[in-house]
């Protein structure tokens, strides 16, 4: 068995996204996310297809993608489309994970799909057990095939699973209402 490791249990207990528009800087430097990063790869992974992989946005690369935005958001809510924009140019360090499923004969395409789901919430994870502050959005534009082609070079099969914005908290939020087992869990005796 498994040695118990408390420390883990009680960082998985109590951990929290941190929003990030209260984000700043500083940031982790290259060799801190590499180290993050190599973490979130760390995933299941059924048939090690590798089914992902990062694209870093440092705050350049942030800001010239913020301003490409209102060019695809003319039928959108003015207030929204700001929304979008601020996600972006007021961050300092995102990570785009990329869910990029390979060809299989034996593995599901949403087999593929969950681990980028699971490579997203282990940045997360990593990054907050390293003390950063981090928060996983998407936004309407990472759905918006011919802006995540033409802006993040995506091919025609990969998507965004995520946006994970990492960097320095400003203040913790309040815990927000968790869900209620009793909603939830199916108990199977026979
Ligand atoms: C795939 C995915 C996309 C999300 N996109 C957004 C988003 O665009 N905007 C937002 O406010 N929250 C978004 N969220 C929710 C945030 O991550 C939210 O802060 C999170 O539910 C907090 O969870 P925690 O307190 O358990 O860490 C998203 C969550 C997931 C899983």
């Amino acid at each position: 068995m498994p040695e118990a490791n408390p420390a883990a249990v009680s960082f998985l207990a109590n951990r929290r996204s941190r929003p990030a528009k209260t984000l700043t800087t500083p940031v982790p430097t290259r060799d801190q996310l590499k180290d993050l990063l190599t973490i979130a790869a760390r995933t299941p992974d059924h048939g090690k297809l590798e089914p992902w992989r990062f694209i870093v946005l440092e705050t350049t690369a942030l800001k010239r993608l913020a301003e490409t935005i209102p060019h695809y958001c003319a039928d959108l809510d003015p207030e929204k489309t700001a929304k979008l924009v601020a996600q972006f140019a007021n961050a300092d360090l995102a990570v785009a994970v990329i869910a990029s499923p390979k060809p299989s004969e034996k593995i599901p395409e949403i087999e593929q799909t969950l681990s980028a789901g699971a490579v997203a919430m282990n940045l997360l994870s990593a990054a907050l057990a390293a003390g950063w502050g981090a928060n996983w959005l998407s936004g309407w534009i990472s759905h918006h095939r011919p802006w995540r082609e033409e802006h993040l070079n995506l091919a025609a099969n990969e998507w965004i699973a995520g946006f994970i914005h990492i960097g320095t908290e400003r203040m913790a939020p309040p815990e927000r209402p968790r869900p209620d087992l009793s909603n939830i869990v199916t108990w199977v005796e026979s």
